[in-house]
């Protein structure tokens, strides 16, 4: 069923290096000018996408840890996440960014986070400045919509490719916030296979790279696992054979033609459940 079982990793592995090396040169120079970055996560992988050399990138600038989608996330593990990146000194921030107040939030938040440099300038004489912000995380993280919705533009035209970071501009907010126009997009050191294989099934690495049944059959295992009554509800799925998984599905969706399976089409049913999501409430980072 699986003709390339390291695809996954390969492919993620030598698709972005790259591409990361030179966004990474660039906000290097950039970042004296920022006041405070805006580190997003999703929620369902906390861990998984985290950066984890973005410290050194970073340093001591203020920080806000932002994990989108919260709507989509298993409340009870990822919260157990926001305590262990508190006690890390984190300042963290569990948002839904398709729900209006978070923006309100997250401003609020940054303009408490702030006020020191504020306060400095008044004693200078100085009046307020906005303030500069970078919005960075992996692909898929909300990185676009967070820039699109605090500064009002309407087209999502934030691109992951290599090279749109080369011209760096700032996007205006009304809210004395002003965003660099594109984001910093990086990647984790993906230094295992569940950490690729999280992203994959979040969404965070284009299908078309991807070996679609490895990580449907990690999806339907870390279900089974870890949320059997959801593979109950959504495919009568009761035990763990995949072979069988696979079968039961391809007869809910009519993919079974003379007794043969189109895996295929299983793998994608079930993948783009994650990704449009009719399947929600987990999240892909155990907590041990
Ligand atoms: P990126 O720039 O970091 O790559 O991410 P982007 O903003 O493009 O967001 C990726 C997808 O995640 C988008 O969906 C976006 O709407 C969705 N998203 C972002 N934050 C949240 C959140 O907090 N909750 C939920 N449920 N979804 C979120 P899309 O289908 O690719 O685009 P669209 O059709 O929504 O525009």
């Amino acid at each position: 069923m699986n003709e390339n079982n390291n695809r996954v990793n390969k492919s993620v592995i030598n698709w972005f290096p790259g591409h990361m090396a030179k966004t990474y040169r660039l906000l290097k120079d950039e970042i004296k000018n920022i006041d405070i970055v805006y580190e997003l996560v999703d929620a369902r992988i906390p861990k998984s996408s985290k950066i984890k050399d973005i410290d050194n990138l970073i340093k001591d600038k203020l920080r806000i840890l932002i994990m989108t989608k919260s709507d989509l996330c298993d409340l009870k593990v990822t919260k157990k996440w926001v305590k262990f990146y508190e006690e890390q000194g984190y300042k963290v921030l569990l948002v839904d960014l398709k729900n209006e107040a978070s923006y309100q939030e997250i401003i609020k938040y940054t303009h408490e986070l702030t006020k020191d440099i504020q306060i400095k300038r008044q004693e200078k004489g100085l009046k307020g400045k906005e303030i500069r912000a970078l919005v960075i995380g992996i692909p898929n993280v909300g990185k676009s919509t967070l820039i699109n919705k605090l500064t009002k533009r309407k087209s999502a035209n934030v691109e992951n490719r290599p090279g749109v970071t080369q011209h760096l501009t700032y996007l205006k907010t009304n809210a004395g916030i002003i965003v660099l126009d594109t984001p910093g997009i990086l990647w984790p050191k993906i230094d295992n296979e569940t950490i690729a294989l999280n992203i994959a099934s979040t969404g965070g690495i284009k299908k078309e790279v991807l070996n679609i049944d490895e990580v449907c059959v990690y999806i339907l295992n870390f279900l089974y696992q870890n949320y059997p009554s959801l593979l109950k509800e959504k495919y009568d799925i009761i035990n763990n054979d995949v072979e069988d998984m696979y079968r039961v599905i391809a007869k809910k969706i009519g993919a079974i033609k003379n007794d043969e399976v189109d895996y295929y089409r299983v793998s994608m049913k079930v993948y783009n459940d994650i990704i449009t999501e009719k399947i929600k409430g987990i999240t892909f980072d155990i907590w041990e």
